[in-house]
C-alpha cells in the first residue's frame, strides 16, 4: 500500500518506519524543513532503540521517503495517517489547530479514494470534525468534487523506548471505522502482525485510547497511594505489588511505585480526558485524584531528600536520571526535571548524570547544575545520591566505590531499584518509596 504519514514526531516516525518495514511505500511529511532535511540524511533527532537503523534500511530499499510536500504525497497515496501533535491548552483542552490545518490540506489534494486515519490522540468526536472539514474543503477546493474518502481512527499504544517492539508485536490493534471498505483496508494493512484486532466505531476507538492511558496512570497512582500507607504501617510496597499483581485480574505491570508518571502522553492525555468528560457532562473525580496523587509523589521525594541531608540550601546532590523513564532521552514532563528545578530553587547544587538525556537537559538547566560523565562523578563530593530514573545501568552500581566518593553515604531511591537490606548492610543510609524501614 502507499501511505502518507503527516507529522514526523515520535508516533509518525515509528509508524512510518514500521509500515515501510512491513513492505509498504511510505511518504513521511512534516512542515519542519530542518527535521525533514536531517531525516533525508538518515538522521533522527529522538533516541529510540532500533529506529534509526530501521529508517536507514528502508530508505536504502526505497520504501520510505521524507518531504515537506503534503500535496504530492497525499495524491500518490491510498491512505493518509494524521500523526500531528495535539498539545494541551490551559485547562487541559487539547489544541487541535494542527489537525484542522492538516485536514484542510488533505481535502484540497484528494484526487481519488483515500482512507484518512487519525492516529494522534484526540478527544471523542474529532473524527467527525475531520470528516466535516475534509468534506467542506474538498467540495470547495478539490479538483475532483466527487472523489470519495473514508475516515478511521487507529490509536497507537506505543511506549517510548520499546516503540518498535510494541508496533510489531502489539497486544491488540484498534480500528474505528464507519464503512466496510475502510475496515477491509485496515485489516489488510495490519494482517502481517497477526495481532487481535478490535473493530469498532470511531468514537469508541477514540475513547479506547483515552481510557487505556488513564487506566495505566490510575494503576501507577494506586500503587503510589498504597506505598504511602506501607511506609506509615511498616509494610513493603514491592512485596505488596507482587502479592496483588500475581492476581491475573490485576496484573503486575504498571505497579511500580516511585516518582509518578511523566512524559509527553499520560499527563497531557489525562488532562484532555478530564476536560472531555466534563464537556460531555461527567465530572471525572477519579482521574482528578490520579493526578493529585501523582503530583504528591514529587513532594514526597523532596521531603525524603531534606530528611536525609537535613537542610537543602548549600548541599550538593548527586542525581541519577533526567529522562521521564529509561531507554529514552525524552525529558518532557519528566518528574526528575521538576524535582531538580525545585532543588535548585531551594539552593542545592546538582551533579547529574543520565545515559541519554543530558543533551536535552543542558538546554533547560544551565545554572546550579554540573553534568557528569558517569554515576561516580555525579556521586563524588555529593551529600547524597538520588535515583530519579530507573535506567538498568544504575542498578549495577559499585557500592564500595560509591561510599568512598560520597561526602555522606546517603541514597534516596526514587525508583526502588536497590535492595534496602543490602544497601544498609553496606553502611548506607537508604530510603526508597514505601519500603520497609
Ligand atoms: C504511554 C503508554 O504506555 C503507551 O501505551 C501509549 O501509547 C503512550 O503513552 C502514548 O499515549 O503515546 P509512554 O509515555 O512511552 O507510553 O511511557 P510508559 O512506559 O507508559 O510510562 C509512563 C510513565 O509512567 C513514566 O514516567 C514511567 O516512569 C511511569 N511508570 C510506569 C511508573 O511510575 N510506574 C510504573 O509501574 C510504570
Amino acid at each position: 500500500m502507499k501511505i502518507t504519514i503527516i507529522g514526523t514526531g515520535y508516533v509518525g516516525l515509528v509508524t512510518g518506519a514500521c509500515f515501510a518495514d512491513l513492505g509498504n511505500i511510505v511518504y513521511c511529511v512534516d512542515s519542519d524543513r530542518g527535521k525533514i532535511d536531517s531525516l533525508k540524511k538518515g538522521k533522527i533527532t529522538i533516541y529510540e532503540p532500533g529506529l534509526e537503523e530501521m529508517v536507514r534500511q528502508n530508505m536504502e530499499e526505497g520504501r520510505i521517503y521524507f518531504s515537506t510536500n503534503i500535496k504530492s504525497s497525499v495524491k500518490k497515496s491510498d491512505m493518509v495517517f494524521i500523526c500531528v501533535g495535539t498539545p494541551s491548552r490551559e485547562g487541559g483542552e487539547p489544541d487541535l489547530l494542527a489537525l484542522e490545518n492538516v485536514s484542510r490540506e488533505i481535502a484540497k489534494n484528494i484526487n481519488n479514494y483515500k482512507l484518512i486515519v487519525e492516529k494522534s490522540t484526540v478527544p471523542v468526536e474529532t473524527g467527525q470534525w475531520v470528516k466535516r472539514t475534509i468534506s467542506a474543503f474538498s467540495a470547495s477546493g478539490g479538483k475532483d468534487r466527487k472523489a470519495k474518502f473514508d475516515i478511521a481512527c487507529n490509536p497507537e499504544f506505543l511506549r517510548e523506548g520499546t516503540a518498535i517492539k510494541d508496533f510489531m508485536h502489539p497486544d491488540r490493534v484498534v480500528i474505528g471505522v464507519e464503512s466496510e471498505r475502510a475496515k477491509n483496508i485496515l485489516l489488510d494493512l495490519y494482517k502481517p502482525l497477526s495481532a487481535p484486532i478490535v473493530v469498532t466505531d470511531i468514537k469508541s476507538a477514540e475513547i479506547i485510547k483515552h481510557a487505556s492511558n488513564s487506566f495505566l496512570a490510575m494503576k501507577i497512582s494506586f500503587i503510589n497511594a498504597i506505598s504511602v500507607i506501607c511506609e506509615k504501617v511498616g509494610a513493603d510496597i514491592k512485596e505488596v505489588a507482587r502479592g496483588i499483581g500475581l492476581d491475573k485480574r490485576i496484573g503486575r505491570e504498571f505497579l511500580n511505585a516511585g516518582l509518578g508518571f511523566g512524559g509527553s502522553c499520560f499527563p497531557k492525555d489525562i488532562a484532555a480526558f478530564i476536560h472531555m468528560a466534563e464537556k460531555a457532562g461527567y465530572r471525572f473525580d477519579l482521574l482528578r485524584e490520579v493526578r493529585n496523587i501523582n503530583e504528591n509523589q514529587k513532594d514526597i521525594i523532596i521531603e525524603k531528600i531534606s530528611k536525609a541531608i537535613w537542610n537543602i540550601p548549600g548541599k550538593t546532590i548527586g542525581v541519577l536520571g533526567l529522562s521521564f523513564k529509561p531507554d529514552t532521552d525524552d525529558i518532557r514532563n519528566a518528574p526528575p526535571m521538576d524535582i531538580i528545578k525545585r532543588l535548585i530553587e531551594q539552593g542545592a547544587k546538582i551533579k547529574a548524570y543520565d545515559p541519554k538525556a543530558m543533551k536535552k537537559a543542558r538546554k533547560v538547566f544551565k545554572k546550579g547544575i554540573t553534568y557528569c560523565k558517569d554515576i561516580y562523578s555525579a556521586a563524588k563530593g555529593s551529600d547524597c545520591l538520588v535515583v530519579l530514573t530507573d535506567w538498568n545501568e544504575f542498578k549495577e552500581i559499585d557500592f564500595k566505590r560509591l561510599k568512598k566518593l560520597l561526602k555522606q553515604p546517603v541514597i534516596v531511591d526514587g525508583r526502588n531499584i536497590y535492595d534496602p537490606y543490602r544497601v544498609k548492610k553496606l553502611g548506607f543510609t537508604y530510603t526508597g518509596i514505601g519500603r520497609r524501614a
